[in-house]
């Protein structure tokens, strides 16, 4: 692909030769090194980044005897901004069914329990492997539209041997970030006793090989600090890492276990006492905040800054589901990151590409420095500042993977 072209529409194949992005207004790299870059540009070859800096001194044709190329092919951005493509390191994508009558009836007032759980595990259960791939297949796609190119997936609304094997197999077609979340409730007609040995046992069995991590509801009227314990052990020594679902609705044992295991990252931490705070900025285990399930079941948001200012790394993920949270939009995230949880348009900025990376154990994407994947976000603004600013917006005006553009 020879010759310096501006931008065109998403292309397919793989691009030859180095891009050049050029004319950045502000590049935000996520790499604490140089986070912020005015008047930017960016090399991107073999999908990978090779240069990032000032515009004024990209390496250029002709400047020759350099180890980074001069780029093949110019992307001129016309001063919009760039972020990294963002890593939503929570989701529950692979269901059927709908929840709507139950987010109106919140809306008028009843309360959000983790109950709901079982109307979409009915529907799952019924549900052919194409409907789940297709419902899974159109999420991704959304999130892939407002910017998101690393997400995690859940199984969990299976909660059978068959139903949860095959959940991740279909979350394997869409990314390697895949979670075992068996234990997300006791499903009805078996004791917890009965379930726990079974999500301990056959099901981990059949789920493990499809499965990078473990997960459970760590929460009442859902799994115990015994069970989870239990459960997210059992996963481990099966090679898994672990995560949890920790402090959603009430304080609980969650992060202890979580700090206590090693765990990636303890999400939700809505509640959480002074011990906790204390053990995750000990531990390093990622927070991951999910504000949509506070803007969803109208609860109080997680205290962002009290993590903050104590040292936690903090991560921001839609938990995209059809019951508390269903929401694809790490846009959306940030914006109310920083609105209701006062966390700076750059921390939220940061939780939701490094921060989510992190919470992953990754350090290959979420961040724009020389050897990272070359995913990233063109915004119609100036600045990210503007994913809070203009909340609601479609800014995200052009998403490229692997180096290559997809939306
Ligand atoms: O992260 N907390 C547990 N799981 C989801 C809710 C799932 C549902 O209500 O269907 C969550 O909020
Ligand atoms: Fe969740």
């Amino acid at each position: 692909m020879g010759g310096m072209t501006s931008d065109g529409g998403p292309e397919g194949g793989p691009g030859g030769g180095a891009i050049l992005f050029d004319d950045i207004g502000l590049l935000y790299t996520a790499d604490p090194e140089r986070e912020e870059i005015g008047g930017a540009a960016l090399i991107v070859e073999d999908g990978v980044v090779a240069w990032v800096g000032p515009s004024s001194s990209a390496p250029r044709p002709g400047t020759g005897g350099r180890a980074v190329p001069a780029a093949d092919r110019r992307v001129g951005l016309g001063g919009r901004a760039v972020i990294p493509g963002f890593v939503d390191s929570h989701a529950h994508l692979v269901f059927a069914g709908d929840r709507t009558a139950e987010f109106a009836a919140r809306m008028a007032g009843r309360p959000y329990s983790a109950g709901g759980i079982r109307t979409t595990v009915a529907a799952t259960r019924e549900a052919a492997d194409d409907t789940l791939a297709t419902n899974a297949e159109a999420l991704v796609a959304e999130m892939l539209a407002q910017g998101t190119t690393t997400v995690e997936i859940k199984s969990g609304y299976g909660l059978t041997v068959e139903d949860e094997r095959r959940s991740l197999e279909i979350a394997g077609r869409f990314t390697a970030e895949t979670t075992y979340l068996g234990a997300h409730v006791v499903p009805p007609g078996v004791t917890a006793d009965d379930y726990v040995s079974t999500v301990t046992g056959p099901m981990l069995d059949a789920c493990a090989p499809y499965a990078r991590w473990v997960d459970v509801f760590c929460e009442r009227g859902a799994f115990d600090e015994d069970q989870s314990r239990e459960i997210l052990a059992a996963g481990i020594r099966a090679g898994l890492g672990a995560r949890i679902h920790a402090g959603q609705l009430g304080e609980g044992p969650g992060v202890r276990v979580a700090c206590e295991l090693g765990a990636a990252s303890a999400d939700h931490c809505t509640h959480l006492t002074d011990a906790d705070v204390a053990a995750l900025a000990d531990s390093g285990v990622v927070a991951t905040l999910l504000p949509g399930a506070e803007f969803s079941t109208r609860s109080p948001y997680p205290d962002a800054r009290r993590l903050l200012d104590a040292g936690v790394s903090v991560a921001l993920a839609t938990d995209c589901n059809p019951g508390s949270s269903f929401t694809s939009s790490m846009p959306f995230c940030v914006a109310l990151a920083v609105r209701e949880m006062r966390m700076s348009p750059q921390e939220a900025v940061r939780a939701a590409t490094a921060g989510g990376a992190r919470a992953l154990r990754r350090s290959d994407v979420g961040v724009l420095r020389v050897g990272a994947r070359a995913d990233l976000a063109v915004l119609s603004a100036p600045s990210y500042v503007h994913l809070a600013y203009r909340p609601g917006v479609p800014l995200v005006a052009q998403v490229w993977k692997d180096g290559r553009r997809v939306v």
